[in-house]
């Protein structure tokens, strides 16, 4: 009987990058369905999965050009490098979180590639068919815990109320700005922590999640109207520069503060300015997830790197927690990837069906054609803008 698929995954290849796509439970998974899996060796060792365990799963070790030149699926976390990418061939299915809509360079050469690829970021989240495919949520969960253990661990005194022989300590006062999926994970971890927790927002829609967590729910007086199909649209300058002013005056206030605010595709809008940074008490912490080379929710932030401040605040970029829960953080990431890959599987071969909602969004490209109607506006406005 022949093998329905072949499924590569490589060791990732990015700067701090400690997860890997798929783990041994989802590899046995994958084995049992008949389908061939092909580890690189080492692949999972960051994430405390050795390869015995996924040759235990089924899985054989290859070396990285064996799997890109054997295999119809290639699931990985993020892109893969430039080498890689030029190896790929037409007809196969490279499956992660590949940025598209902010590399461009990338989705030229995998369309002329002809290679046919999903990218979690383009996932439509919010039909409930697609929510165990959500890779950006699960890993967002991942992230919000493991910043607020970060923030912890940073910070140079207790977090709850501690009434001892020896003295009472006060909690600590912590406000997650952002409340999406890795805020409202933040503000729980925080709480169990023993913490006094305020989330901030501007979706007014998201006091009910913040506050059922017993959580104090703040926002800012320009709400009304920010929130656009379940997301926060950008601000303008001005809103942005009443919201730092705002915030400012409410933050001095806080221990911590940990900023998860973004808007898909767009520049994190800045939201603890320097001023703010130079008034906050020393000792103060600060953890930045919407770090990035774009830049951040904190003044100053880099991300993967700690600054303090002249004022004694610690600074934390932390663009990609989740790789700093790895284990945990890949077996969710794998359920993922094996969840829409399974979209992707009928009668045993690869099957796109353009007409699917949830495959005419996730598709960046196939058979030599962008797909996502977002990446196909941008791809005709360059055209007529060339
Ligand atoms: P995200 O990572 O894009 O942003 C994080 C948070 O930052 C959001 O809550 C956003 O409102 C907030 N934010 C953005 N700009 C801000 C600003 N200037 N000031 C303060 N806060 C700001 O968000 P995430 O976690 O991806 O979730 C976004 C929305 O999608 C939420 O409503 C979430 O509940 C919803 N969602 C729904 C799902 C479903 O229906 N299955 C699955 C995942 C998310």
């Amino acid at each position: 009987m022949t093998k329905n698929l072949t499924i590569g995954v490589l060791k990732e290849t990015a700067a701090g990058e400690r997860r890997v796509a798929l783990d041994p439970e989802t590899v046995t998974r994958l084995t049992k369905a008949d389908h061939d899996v092909l580890i690189e060796s080492g692949a999972g060792a960051e994430a405390r999965f050795p390869d015995s365990a996924y040759q235990q799963a089924g899985a054989s070790l290859a070396s990285r050009t064996e799997i890109i030149d054997r295999c119809d699926v290639l699931a990985v976390v993020h892109a893969p490098d430039a080498d890689t990418v030029a190896r790929l061939r037409a007809g196969q299915l490279l499956l992660g979180l590949l940025d598209p809509l902010n590399d461009p360079a990338l989705v030229a050469a995998l369309t002329g590639a002809r290679v046919t690829v999903a990218a979690f970021e383009l996932l439509p989240r919010t039909l409930s068919r697609a929510q165990s495919m959500d890779a950006l949520s699960s890993q967002a969960s991942a992230a919000g815990y493991k910043a607020a253990i970060v923030a912890a661990d940073s910070f140079a005194r207790y977090l709850p109320m501690m009434i001892t022989a020896s003295g009472t300590a006060r909690p600590a006062n912590v406000i997650v700005i952002g409340t999406g999926v890795a805020g409202l994970q933040a503000i729980g971890t925080a709480k169990r922590l023993g913490a006094v927790v305020t989330g901030y927002d501007v979706r007014p829609a998201s006091r009910g999640e913040v506050e059922s967590l017993g959580a104090r729910f703040l926002t800012s007086s320009i709400a009304e109207g920010a929130a656009a199909g379940g997301y926060a649209r950008a601000l303008s300058p001005e809103e942005q520069v009443e919201q730092q002013s705002e915030l400012a005056a409410e933050l001095v206030a806080f221990d911590i503060i940990i900023t998860t605010a973004k808007v898909p595709g767009r520049t994190p809008p800045l939201l603890v300015s320097a001023d703010t940074l130079a008034a906050l008490k020393s000792g103060s912490v600060c953890i930045d997830l919407a770090a990035s080379d774009l830049g951040g929710n904190v003044y100053g932030s880099v991300d993967r790197e700690t600054v303090t401040t002249a004022g004694g605040v610690c600074v934390i970029g932390a663009g990609d927690l989740a790789a700093e829960l790895p284990t945990s953080a890949s077996a969710m990431y794998a359920r993922n990837i094996q969840a829409l890959l399974d979209s992707f599987v009928t009668d045993n071969q690869l099957q796109v069906d353009l007409a699917s909602d949830i495959h005419a969004a996730v598709l960046v490209c196939h058979d030599g054609k962008i797909v996502n109607a977002q990446l196909q506006a941008r791809q005709l406005a360059e055209s007529v803008n060339a």
